[in-house]
């Protein structure tokens, strides 16, 4: 039906006939010419209707927005005078000499040129998609996986694909349950992640595996975070930590590189505990360069510890942040960090506004004067490295209230001063994070999951400190944002029985929900390690996005419905009982 795409007619096609299709986008209307703008997926290219061609003349009165058409017509140069170079076909325009008007269109419920809001963005997702910054995210997702694609095929990884109906695996979260039509009362779950069957595929000797796969979580959602989302999902046999770090650090500097032309050089690596120590966070945005300095060792005299309240904490810490020339900020602006703060349980936030150092005690203000003599505060003063204009915000409490609240000011402060840099890429490894992770209750569950190596302990050390044990895993962060998490496994049955006690799953239900991989392991299962990184993230990262709905053709809402298809939706009593499923009343 065409000869050629709207927005890839150039120069060197003037005098040439094509035959376009499209949409209409804009109309202008001069009485003896109608100019259009005409749309497909490629771009934009002005079409002339002239009067002098009655016919077809008469017909383009009858368009309007969002009419899909054919035309026929010749390309032309135009007037200096004319020329467009807001687009690529900014100096040709084509002088139609037949229109076919394909179908015609209501008017829209979305403006394209104005702010839409995102409920109507969704229920008219198909009509959003037609909007060009949407279609060229994406444009770079399609980008992103065929290089994924390419870079995997060059180093021998097979794509095999695994079951979307399966058994329960525990990445955290909620799974998503089907039922069974057969079996009344059994469930599949959809899978959170590939990972007992990509280690399965391992131990079947395929060696290196890769997937772009869907992954289903029922989880609080969040701006980066969808119900339903794409991992690139990797596993290889016979491959440390530092293979598979190299190896993805490789993949991912390769499409930085390729899709926006941006060297990533060497991505540092930090551990967890340094991570939560300096940015109170184990995704930091180091973007950002204000770090968490421990003033603990400071205010150890006991009149601190009391003033500060902190004597009845075990783990407490003591610590703050300096604010380059951020002595400025008023005192209701100080007291909306306080309140900020308190979200993350923070009793309170003292500050020190450093106006004139020479003049030590007498040259600040401070909601801790009182507590402060001229020794403490040069003490302060090396620590901190302050400059006269500088603030410091304090806080002294339980250890990991005090790194979740200055970590989330850190970032506050970070964006509202303008802190925190723009149009740079900081990635960063974090490793050794924690094996386990201990409730208030003193029950242990895996940081990441209970397939991860243990880096630090056999089993019998394992059985009497498992506080202690360091797992062999490694998170990629880049700007703030965990893109990608994974570790050594476990090939000793042995020690996988072993974690799945410590976390609490009985003998039983170990045989009942992973008896298969227990079996596995004992026929000669090789050491293997994987990593999973979150593509719609990558994505979003790659074409400055805000929202992970952005790069998703057909995304949810952050309450996990469809606003275009009504899903979730209530189920006819028939297809019900055929499932053998009642709903309860809530
Ligand atoms: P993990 O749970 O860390 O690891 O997930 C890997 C990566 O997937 C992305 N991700 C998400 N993206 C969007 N929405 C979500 N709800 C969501 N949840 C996770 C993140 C994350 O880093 N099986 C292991 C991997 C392994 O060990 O090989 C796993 O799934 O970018």
């Amino acid at each position: 039906m065409r000869t050629k795409y709207c927005g890839k007619i150039q120069i060197i096609d003037v005098h040439k006939t094509v035959q376009l299709c499209g949409w209409v986008h804009k109309i202008r209307n001069f009485g003896q010419f109608i100019f259009i703008d005409m749309r497909d997926y490629t771009g934009l290219v002005q079409v002339i209707f002239e009067l002098k061609n009655i016919i077809v003349f008469k017909k383009a009165i009858k368009l309007k927005n969002e009419f899909c058409i054919q035309i026929s017509g010749i390309v032309r140069k135009r007037e200096q005078k004319n020329k467009n170079l807001k687009i690529t076909t900014g100096e040709i325009e084509i002088l139609a000499n037949t229109l076919n008007i394909l179908n015609t269109s209501k008017s829209l419920p979305l403006n394209y040129t104005n702010h839409n809001y995102d409920d109507s963005r969704l229920k008219y997702r198909y009509l959003d998609l037609r909007r060009f910054d949407i279609l060229e995210n994406l444009k770079i997702r399609n980008h992103v996986t065929y290089l994924i694609r390419i870079f995997m095929k060059k180093k021998n990884f097979l794509d095999i694909e695994t079951p979307i109906l399966t058994k329960s695996t525990p990445e955290g979260a909620r799974d998503y349950l089907v039922p069974s039509r057969n079996y009344h009362g059994k469930f599949y779950a959809l899978p959170q992640s590939p990972q007992l069957f990509k280690q399965l595929l391992m131990i079947s000797g395929i060696d290196r595996y890769y997937q772009i796969v869907k992954c289903f979580r029922d989880e609080d959602l969040r701006s980066d975070r969808q119900p339903e989302f794409t991992q690139i999902d990797i596993e290889v046999s016979f491959m440390n930590s530092k293979k598979v770090i190299k190896l993805t650090e490789n993949l991912i500097k390769h499409i930085w590189l390729k899709v926006i032309n941006i060297d990533l050089g060497k991505i540092p690596k930090i551990s967890y505990h340094e991570s939560i120590k300096r940015y109170g966070s184990d995704k930091p945005d180091l973007r950002n360069p204000i770090e968490i300095i421990d003033v603990s060792n400071i205010f150890k005299e006991k009149e601190f510890i009391l003033f500060f309240d902190v004597n009845c904490l075990k783990h407490y810490r003591i610590a703050l942040l300096c604010i380059s020339q951020g002595a400025h900020l008023s005192r209701k602006k100080i007291d909306t960090y306080s309140q900020y703060v308190k979200k993350y349980n923070a009793k309170k936030l003292f500050y020190i506004k450093i106006r004139q150092l020479n003049l030590g005690l007498e040259g600040i203000e401070s909601s801790i004067k009182k507590i402060l003599d001229e020794n403490i505060l040069n003490q302060i003063l090396y620590k901190t490295n302050a400059k006269n204009g500088d603030i410091l915000f304090l806080i002294a409490d339980e250890e990991i209230i005090v790194n979740k609240s200055l970590g989330m000011l850190r970032l506050k402060l970070g964006n509202d001063l303008n802190i925190t840099k723009k149009n740079i890429w900081k990635p960063v490894w974090i490793l050794n994070f924690p094996m386990f992770h201990k409730d208030f209750k003193g029950n242990l569950s895996s940081v990441h999951h209970p397939f991860t190596a243990i880096k630090n302990m056999d089993i019998k050390k394992l059985k009497n400190s498992p506080d202690n044990a360091i797992s062999d895993s490694y998170d990629l962060v880049m700007n703030g944002y965990e893109i990608g998490g994974g570790s050594v496994r476990i090939h000793d049955v042995n020690m996988q029985k072993t974690v799945l006690d410590i976390i609490g799953i009985k003998k039983e239900m170990q045989n009942k929900k992973f008896g298969f991989l227990i079996e596995a392991l004992q026929y000669g299962a090789p050491p293997h390690a994987g990593i999973a990184l979150g593509l719609d993230r990558i994505v979003m990262l790659l074409t400055n996005s805000t929202n992970i709905r952005d790069v998703i053709a057909f995304p949810k809402t952050t309450s996990a419905t469809c606003l275009m298809t009504n899903s979730p939706s209530i189920l006819d009593n028939v297809m019900l009982k055929e499932l053998g499923i009642k709903i309860l009343k809530k």
